[in-house]
């Protein structure tokens, strides 16, 4: 059964800053994504803070909100057949380090929080992700 799904998918301060996006979008499109919107702004600390919120107890949290508002970021909604988990498994692991070959992470992360890429990790999350950027 046919299970057409879309998920927020972020190109991180780390790889605009290294002019990495349209590479990773070709990633995207060459591992059959469609990118249905996108745009390229810069957050404010406290809608970092806002979108990283099931984070908030963490000790990362604080540098993640700090990080993510850094700097310009993509901002996609990405469609594809199951394109939840098909996004998570092209992003890798978390951490760079741990991630396979042909990932994102794996070719352009530098380290846990620069990461290059963020995907929504469950379908309840990637409906709030994609409002939280793109409700009209
Ligand atoms: P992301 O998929 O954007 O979701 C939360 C981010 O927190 C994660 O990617 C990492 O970049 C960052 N992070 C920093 N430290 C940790 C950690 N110890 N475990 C998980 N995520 C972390």
């Amino acid at each position: 059964m046919s299970n057409l799904e879309q998920t927020l998918s972020i190109i991180k301060p780390d790889a605009v800053e290294r002019n990495l996006d349209n590479e990773i979008k070709d990633m995207f499109k060459n591992n059959g994504f469609k990118i249905v919107k996108e745009k390229k702004i810069q957050i404010e600390k406290f809608e970092a803070e806002k979108f990283y919120k099931v984070h908030e107890t963490k000790p990362f949290y604080n540098d993640l909100c700090t990080y993510l508002s850094s700097g310009p970021i993509v901002v996609m909604i990405l469609e594809k057949e199951n394109a939840i988990l098909a996004n998570r498994d092209l992003m890798g692991a978390t951490n760079p380090k741990d991630a396979t070959d042909g990932t994102i992470r794996k070719k352009y992360g530098i380290s846990i929080d620069k990461n290059s890429v963020h995907g929504s990790d469950s379908y309840e999350n990637s409906k709030i992700e994609i409002d939280f950027f793109f409700k009209d």
